[in-house]
Order: structure tokens, then sequence, then C-alpha cells
């Protein structure tokens, strides 16, 4: 069996997201006119070939809107997004299909994501239809490593998702983003949909697919304790925009911005020497139809002062990552 094909040159990030802004007009009903939703306010990032950066924050704060940015599912409203140098919003449309291939998903819901009417082996074979010149013989053969791959045995081609456990579908759902062989798998909550004991199982598979193939990771989740092992980066959101940027290892070590301590004392499992300091964050995640001013986290953070409310802090280096936090050198 020959390994698929990596078309990607060895050299630079194989995902720049520059200032990558979605907003969403929705109407707020009759005589009310419409309003605009900053569900995502100019995210800035790299993704490493072979590298997992791990995006968190709590729901609402714009990471599933992010997710479709970054697999082309949607256009975003600014900003640039690079896929292995080239800018996707200048692409024709033959480069835009092979980028196409090149960005693959994994949906929470291995339930949802796989359609009950299909067999396993014609929801990997669709794929390498569509995409590929390879023969029918050929197709199988990848296909039964793929699911051989994924720790699917191969008469479980032959099988529909409902004979499935959750867990077995999740990764029958890795086997068909993977199957192209994709630089890149942008992973919304992966794991969150499943059994505790299951997660381990499909993080686990996670690494060892990147270790085998080479796959850059965007892996989203909620939860920090579920990045923890697998990031190498890590981006936390609030409200749309990133608040604190950089090497995970790092910021597990020493969060800075008050949200990322907030979020990891907030981690049962995480910094449990930390626990008797416990951050509390009060109050909800303010609606991203009516931002606050100044810094979008002022309201629910203990250090905020005036300034926090007028003035948007800015991302900037501290200490080997990126912080945006007026206060950080105080606190
Ligand atoms: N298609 C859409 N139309 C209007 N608002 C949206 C749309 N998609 C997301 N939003 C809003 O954008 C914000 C971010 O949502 P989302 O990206 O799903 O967050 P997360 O995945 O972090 O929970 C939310 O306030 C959500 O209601
Ligand atoms: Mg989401």
């Amino acid at each position: 069996m020959t390994e698929p094909e990596i078309s990607m040159l060895p050299t630079g990030p194989l995902l720049v997201a520059n200032n990558l802004t979605r907003h969403y007009l929705v109407s707020r009903g009759l005589f009310k006119g419409h309003a605009t939703v900053k569900a995502l306010n100019g995210v800035s990032f790299s993704l490493q070939r072979g590298k997992t950066l791990a995006v968190v924050g709590e729901s609402g704060c714009g990471k599933s809107t992010l997710a479709r940015q970054l697999t082309l599912i949607e256009a975003p409203t600014a900003g640039v997004l690079q896929i292995d140098g080239v800018d996707v919003a200048q692409a024709d449309a033959a480069t835009l299909k092979a980028m196409r291939h090149k960005v693959q998903m994994v949906f929470q819901n291995p339930y949802a994501s796989l359609n009950p009417r299909k067999t396993i082996a014609y929801t990997l074979d669709e794929p390498l239809l569509i995409n590929t010149t390879l023969s029918s013989a050929e197709r199988a053969q990848k296909i039964d490593a793929m699911l051989a791959k994924v720790g699917m045995r191969p008469e479980h081609a032959r099988r529909y998702p409902h004979m499935f456990s959750g867990g077995q579908r999740q990764r029958i759902a890795i086997a068909r983003a993977m199957v192209l062989n994709p630089g890149i798998v942008v992973a919304d909550e992966p794991v969150s949909a499943l059994d505790v004991s299951i997660q381990a199982q499909i993080l686990n598979l996670f690494m060892d697919l990147q270790d085998e193939l080479g796959t850059g990771y965007v892996f989203i989740s909620h939860n920090l304790s579920v990045v923890e092992h697998v990031a190498d980066d890590l981006l936390v959101m609030y409200l749309g925009a990133a608040v604190e940027c950089g090497a995970k290892a790092a910021i597990f070590a020493r969060p800075l911005h008050p949200y990322t301590q907030a979020l990891m004392s907030a981690t049962p499992a995480i910094r449990a020497e930390d626990r008797r300091t416990k951050i509390k964050i009060t109050g909800e995640l303010p609606s991203p139809f009516n931002a606050p001013s100044g810094c979008a986290f002022h309201q629910r953070c203990p250090h905020a002062t005036e300034r926090c409310g007028q003035e948007v802090p800015l991302l900037r280096p501290i200490e080997n990552r990126m912080v945006a936090c007026h206060r950080v050198e105080e606190i």
C-alpha cells in the first residue's frame, strides 16, 4: 500500500489567519431592523505542519465560527486566511478545490455527522471518488488501510453507523476526514459528546495519526484538560477575540490573562496545587450583539480598573506569549 501523496511544500506555516473576522447580520424582529453579531473579531495565528493549535474558550466565544472560516465553509467578513502559502480570497476555482482537500473537519457529534443510510465503506469512498482518480480496487485498499489506522476492522466497512458506539463512530468520522491525507484537520469539540472513558482513546488516536501522517490540527475545546495533552500551542478566546496565545507549556505553567487564570482554576484536573486560590468568574459571557466597551472581559474580571472599561487592550508580547490585558504586569 503506497502512502497518500503529500502535495505540500515542506516550508512555512500550513495555515495563517490574520485578523480573521466574521460578523453575522441577524434580524431582531419586526420593525426592529437588523443587528450585527460579532462572532469572530480579528483573530490571528499560524499553525505549523504536524503541530496542534488548541483553541479554548467558553461556549459562545466564537470557536465554531472560527472553524467554519478555517474549513472554507464560510467566507470571513474581513481578514486574510492563507492555506499552505496561498491566500484563500485570491484563489481561483481550481486552487480553491485543491485547498478544500487540505483542510478537513471533524465535528462534535459523530451521530449527526455520519449518514445513517450509507455504509462505512461508502462514507469513506465518497471523498476518494470525488477527489482522486484511483481505481475502485485502489480505493478499497485505501479504505481498509485507513480503517486499520483508526483501529477498525475491514469487515466494519460493510456496516452502517447505527451499528457502532459513539467512540467507534468518531473513529470513522476521523477516518473520513483523514482519508485524503489533508495537511490540516480542524476538530471542533471532537470528544465532548463522548463518555469520559472513551475520550482519552480518541485523543490518543488523534496523536498517533499526527505522528504517522504529519497532520496539523486546530483542536477546539471548551475544556482545558482535554487539550492539555494534545496541544503544542494554545489560543484562548473570549467573545470572538484572542486574549492569550502562545506555547501550551508556557501558558499552562503560568497563565497571565485573568480569563486564562480563571479557566485554569475552574478545571479540576489542572493545577491542583492552585485550587486554594480559586478564581471565580462571575456573570455570563456578554452578548456579541452588544459587546462591552473596552476590554470585553472587564465586567467579569477581578482586576479590572476604569481604564479596562474604556480602552480595548491589544494583544502584545509578554513573557514568551501574547496577552491582551492592560493590567497583566501588575497582577
Ligand atoms: N449563523 C449565525 N448567525 C448568527 N449568529 C451566529 C451564527 N453562528 C454563530 N452565531 C453567534 O456567534 C457567537 C459565537 O458562536 P459559536 O462560534 O458557535 O461559538 P462557540 O463554538 O465558541 O460556542 C454566538 O453568540 C452565536 O450565537
Ligand atoms: Mg461550538
